[in-house]
């Protein structure tokens, strides 16, 4: 009975053991780990359009094959966990459904706009940086099919970040011109990319749960001082600075003082009104409309199948 099954998953849970599909969960586990599951996805979909951009126009073929690898590291992401979603009863239909329509969450990050190669650099370091730090701790999540999904896209996500790192580096090292460039993305990504990690722990709705049931590990504002602490000598190697004047070790708090966030953009980018969230789901409908026809292929073709098997 149902208060047996609520004691066995407590058990597993309380034991730091990990939850199957077949398993009996409660029905806000499930739901929470659908919601926190498929926005992941929407993210590496939605996160594959800003560094599309620059695909036609990397600045030498290297660079160009690295990137083309890197944002079809991306799509394979999103369907890692689109599967590792299905094994909670949604479809992967209804999810692309709630995106394209508006009504699904993505990361704020992607609603950001990407002038120049620099910001191929900056999203390396930055994005894919903050990636790692939410996401090595998600590896140990309780819901074993998404656990499980995010080892290798965080050992994905590593070469991403460091192919970012040496990005900026070349720049910063280059021509005064190149240099400004790659302080230029920094500024306009630094302040995005420690949105990520979500509202501050006060004003966190999801996380005391989340945390009770061991799919997040550390607070939204823990993850973020991490972060921090990791930015501040990788900037030093790069000869780049952090663009926050406040941003200093503080000895007695043992953390990173630093400037206030600017929330009220986070609330507006959630809202819709970031610079690129039309484009960015303008472009996700499109490209839906135009793979139609693959689809209903794949359907054609399944459908003869099934009536050659009977035959
Ligand atoms: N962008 C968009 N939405 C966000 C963001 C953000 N940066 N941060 C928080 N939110 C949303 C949450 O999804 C939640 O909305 P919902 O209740 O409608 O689902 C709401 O704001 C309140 O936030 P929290 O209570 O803190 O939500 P949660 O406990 O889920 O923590 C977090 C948010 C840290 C983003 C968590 O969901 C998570 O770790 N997700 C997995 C990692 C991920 O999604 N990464 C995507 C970007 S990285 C990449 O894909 C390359």
């Amino acid at each position: 009975d149902e208060q047996a099954a609520q004691a066995q998953f407590d058990r597993i849970i309380d034991a730091d053991g990990r939850i199957e599909p077949r398993d009996w969960m409660p029905a806000a586990y499930r739901k929470t780990l659908v919601r926190q599951i498929s926005q992941h996805a929407h993210s590496e979909i939605i996160g594959m359009q800003p560094e599309a951009n620059w695909i036609t126009r990397a600045p030498s073929l290297k660079r160009k094959s690295i990137l083309m690898a890197k944002v079809q590291d991306e799509a394979g992401h999103g369907l890692y966990l689109y599967s590792a979603a299905q094994t909670l009863g949604i479809g992967r239909e209804e999810m692309t459904d709630q995106l394209i329509a508006g009504r699904a969450r993505y990361s704020s990050i992607f609603n950001y706009p990407t002038p120049t190669w620099a910001d191929m650099g900056a999203i390396g370091w930055l994005v894919d940086g903050a990636a790692i730090a939410n996401q090595v701790p998600l590896c140990r999540a309780s819901y074993g099919p998404y656990g499980r999904a995010m080892v290798r896209i965080c050992k994905e996500e590593s070469f991403h970040q460091r192919q970012g790192f040496e990005i900026l580096l070349e720049l910063s090292q280059g021509t005064e011109a190149q240099h400004r460039m790659a302080q230029d993305a920094v500024d306009r990504w630094y302040w995005p990319s420690l949105m990520m990690f979500g509202p501050p722990d006060d004003e966190s709705p999801n996380s005391a749960q989340s945390m009770a049931w061991n799919i997040k590990r550390f607070s939204n504002d823990e993850l973020r001082q991490r972060f921090v602490g990791m930015l501040v000598p990788q900037a030093e190697v790069l000869g780049l600075t952090l663009p926050d004047p406040n941003l200093a070790w503080n000895d007695e708090t043992g953390a990173y003082d630093m400037s206030e966030i600017d929330w009220t953009e986070f609330h507006e980018v959630l809202a819709g009104r970031g610079p690129c969230n039309a484009q960015r789901l303008q472009h996700r409908r499109q490209a839906h409309e135009d793979g139609a026809w693959v689809r209903e292929a794949a359907h054609a073709y399944a459908a003869t199948q099934a009536t050659t098997e009977q035959v």
